[in-house]
């Protein structure tokens, strides 16, 4: 192990490391999750950098010989039983008898453990990813972009076809190595589906990437609710920042409709229907305006309001946007994308200079429509006091 690696492995605050199942140092936190922590660490047998899921205190009894499927366990066993290169492979499990002193402040009086999961190391991810081209002033390049969606796609089509909803699509939950292979992350909210008709807890899903009939209160959701999140990942990668981002629930029902028309199919939002203004709504040639027409053809496909009516898994792996791509090795893949990274440049610039013009000529509008209201008053209150002068009768 070098140095500066060593450095790392103290935990901040600057207590010792922390050695796991004899073989793991801890390096650091990278998240804290309502389930529990995910630190990276270090394989001292393997000699490489792995990450390692803390799943937060379970009894012996939830435990259950890894075969239950309590929330907390649910996503080891989706683990388990899928393998494909677009979903993120479980390395190895284990479980640390938590001590007889802490079990003591517990109120459970059952022996309990604490259950880790550990996963490869992946550099970034795409929420990361993201941001560091917004900050680099720089378009992601289309290529790239076909690249990582296509393999988000594979990955979710997987899912599905083994009756498997992700329900947690988001960028920060799509890994990507600094090569460009795409792993989807985070199946602790993912669900198993059967023909039969189900229902399942609305409102899973990060509140920006969840689609209307999630917002609907619905609990009959389907596979589709995935393909949104998808498609607001997409549009995210195309414009560099989150496509529908609401407060709360009601803000982000109203944000879609405002952007994508009324819905017929969904009674629950006949409220806002005094405020929708039909002439605000998503222009998609002027909202992605370097994205080609079949590239804005999947993005519709996939934003469909009505999830009947929305891209299947199946359909979007299949869609032409990706005939481009499907040949090229990731290192193709690259170069190419390094050859755009000008002209992506270019764009970004371009496009900032016009939302910039935009954004003055709508103030200048503003401020005129404003001057020419005052003057109305004016006119106004001079009429009324004209009409209340006594010359006036005659
Ligand atoms: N295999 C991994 N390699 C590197 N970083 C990871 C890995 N898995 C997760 N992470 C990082 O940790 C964060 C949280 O992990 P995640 O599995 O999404 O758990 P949570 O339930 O806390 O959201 C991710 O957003 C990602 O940045
Ligand atoms: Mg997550």
């Amino acid at each position: 192990m070098n140095q500066s690696l060593q450095r790392n492995t103290q935990i901040q605050g600057g207590q010792a490391s922390q050695m796991l199942n004899k073989k793991y140092i801890i390096i650091q936190p990278l998240a804290q999750g309502s389930y529990g922590c995910v630190y990276q660490a270090y394989d001292n047998v393997e000699k490489k950098f792995v990450c390692i899921k803390k799943i937060k205190r379970l009894t012996i009894h939830e435990l259950g010989g890894y075969g239950i499927a309590t929330l907390n366990m649910r996503e080891y066993s989706i683990l388990n039983s899928l393998n494909h290169d677009n979903i993120i492979k479980l390395k190895d499990q284990f479980y640390v008898p938590n001590r007889q002193q802490e079990q003591k402040q517990v109120e459970q009086k059952e022996e309990s453990v604490t259950f880790f999961m550990v996963f490869d190391y992946i550099d970034l991810n795409l929420d990361i990813y993201i941001k560091d081209f917004e900050k680099k002033k720089c378009y992601i390049p289309l290529i790239q972009i076909k690249s990582i969606l296509y393999q988000i796609v594979l990955g979710i089509y997987e899912m599905h076809v083994n009756g498997f909803i992700h329900r947690d699509i988001k960028p920060a939950n799509i890994l990507i190595s600094k090569q460009g292979q795409v792993k989807i992350a985070d199946l602790g909210l993912a669900r198993q589906v059967t023909s039969k008709r189900q229902t399942f807890t609305p409102g899973w899903i990060t509140l920006w990437y969840r689609p209307l009939e999630m917002l609907s209160n619905q609990t009959n959701y389907t596979k589709a609710v995935d393909i949104w999140s998808v498609g607001c990942v997409f549009g995210e990668m195309v414009r560099l920042m989150p496509l529908f981002r609401g407060q709360n629930e009601p803000e982000q029902a109203y944000k879609i409709i405002q952007s994508l028309g009324y819905p017929t199919e969904f009674k629950d939002f006949d409220c806002f229907r005094e405020k929708y203004n039909p002439e605000q709504s998503f222009n998609y040639e002027r909202n992605f305006p370097y994205l080609p027409e079949d590239g804005i053809d999947l993005l519709q496909g996939m934003l469909n309001i009505n999830p009947s009516q929305r891209l299947t898994a199946k359909q979007c792996k299949e869609h032409r946007f990706f005939d481009q791509i499907k040949e090229l090795s990731l290192d193709q893949i690259n170069q190419m994308a390094r050859n755009q990274l000008e002209q992506c440049q270019k764009n970004y610039l371009e496009n900032q200079k016009k939302i910039e013009e935009n954004r003055l000529r709508m103030q200048e509008q503003e401020q005129q429509r404003l001057k020419l209201l005052q003057q109305l008053q004016q006119y106004r209150q001079k009429c009324e006091s004209l009409e209340a002068s006594p010359e006036y009768d005659l």
